[in-house]
């Protein structure tokens, strides 16, 4: 099974999927776990231009698309691994949501493999701002308001869980933890 994870900056997706991948070994399963961009040579180049100054601009989300992409491409194998439950934080559905234009991006993404289940951590805007500091306010604020909106549109394609992430840690864990078992035939009352 390929579970990704997706939601705006500072949903909480990576403590997430590690409260989510200790809670299954517990129960038994076997979880591998991956990060979008990877620690490749592109994955590195990616986070070199995240933080350039005019990073949000079209021409470089242009760039952006394409080595995310290219970057997904070094990992489409160990997504191939049935013998594992594979969680992702992030994948090509963040390609879809922040850059642009969707058309194109798509295109680009053809070949990415699609999740048997989509985690979307659902966080208000202002807390995702507030949670990641540095960036101009106002203009990240606009950005993440239409990547948000991306993602509830872009979920209905997939099968999916909506996460109300502005709750403290361990309630969004049991949430997504309730929202996960019926996937993987774990009884939700068995749930602490
Ligand atoms: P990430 O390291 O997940 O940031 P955070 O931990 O703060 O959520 O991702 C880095 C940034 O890359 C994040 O702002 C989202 C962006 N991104 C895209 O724009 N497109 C993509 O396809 C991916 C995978 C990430």
């Amino acid at each position: 099974m390929y579970i990704v994870f997706e939601g705006i900056d500072g949903a909480g997706k990576s403590t997430q999927i590690r409260m989510l991948k200790e809670w299954l070994e517990a129960n038994g399963f076997r979880v591998e776990t991956l990060v979008e961009p990877t620690d490749s040579e592109v994955g590195k180049l990616i986070r070199k231009i995240l933080e350039w100054p005019d990073a949000q601009t079209d021409d470089v989300q242009r760039i952006l698309a394409l080595l995310f992409a290219a970057d997904r491409m070094l990992i489409m194998d160990k997504l191939e691994d049935e013998s594992k439950i594979i969680i992702s934080d992030r994948s090509f559905i963040s390609s879809l949501a922040y850059q642009e234009p969707r058309e194109w991006v798509e295109v680009l993404n053809k070949y990415a493999k699609k999740p048997d289940l989509l985690i979307l951590l659902d966080l208000d805007v202002k807390k995702s701002v507030g949670r990641t500091s540095g960036k101009d306010t106002f203009e990240n604020e606009k950005f993440l308001t239409g990547v948000k909106a991306n993602y509830l549109k872009i979920a209905e394609n997939y099968t999916h869980e909506i996460i109300d992430a502005n709750n403290g840690v361990n309630k969004v864990s049991s949430d997504i933890k309730k929202a996960v078992a019926p996937y993987l035939g774990i009884c939700p009352d068995c749930i602490q």
